[in-house]
């Protein structure tokens, strides 16, 4: 069964060109519920430990290199079936694929820095926000 929650960051290329308020916006019209929310910089061992799964991957230490290169703001989101909505409502990870008014079409210019992340499952949406915030942070 689907949990109600899933975790996101809008990531520094949105952040540095001033879309928190607009992607923030998009989302809450959306109808999801801010549950946490925290503006934060990101460390290399951070972000390292956070994308761990892409490890082997030819973009895993230019995607480090990006996600500590400016703050973020991280936050857990509720709504009935959240993760494949928000996925929907993000678009496809390279925003060329994107589909027309999702927040990687409107926000993102590349696939390296594209806007926002959105949990892929119901368990990594779990283990993400858990890895972000403690149980006095959640509401
Ligand atoms: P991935 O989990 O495949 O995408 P998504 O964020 O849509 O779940 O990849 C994680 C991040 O890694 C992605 O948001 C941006 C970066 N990335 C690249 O920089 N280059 C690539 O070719 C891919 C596939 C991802």
């Amino acid at each position: 069964m689907a949990t109600n929650r899933t975790f996101t960051m809008i990531k520094p290329d949105a952040v540095a060109n001033g879309h928190i308020g607009a992607i923030l916006n998009d989302i809450i019209a959306d109808g999801f519920k801010i549950v946490a929310m925290k503006y934060i910089q990101l460390t290399k061992e951070t972000a390292g430990n956070f994308y761990a799964v892409h490890k082997e991957r030819p973009f895993y230490s230019d995607l480090v290199s990006f996600m500590t290169s400016g703050p973020i703001v991280a936050a857990i989101l509720e709504k009935d079936n959240a993760v494949e909505d928000f996925r929907r409502l993000i678009g496809a990870t390279n925003p060329a694929e994107a589909a027309e008014g999702t927040i990687r079409n409107k926000y993102a210019k590349s696939i390296d820095a594209n806007a926002v992340h959105g949990s892929d499952s119901d368990e990594n949406a779990e283990i993400e926000g858990n890895f972000f915030f403690s149980k006095f942070e959640r509401f």
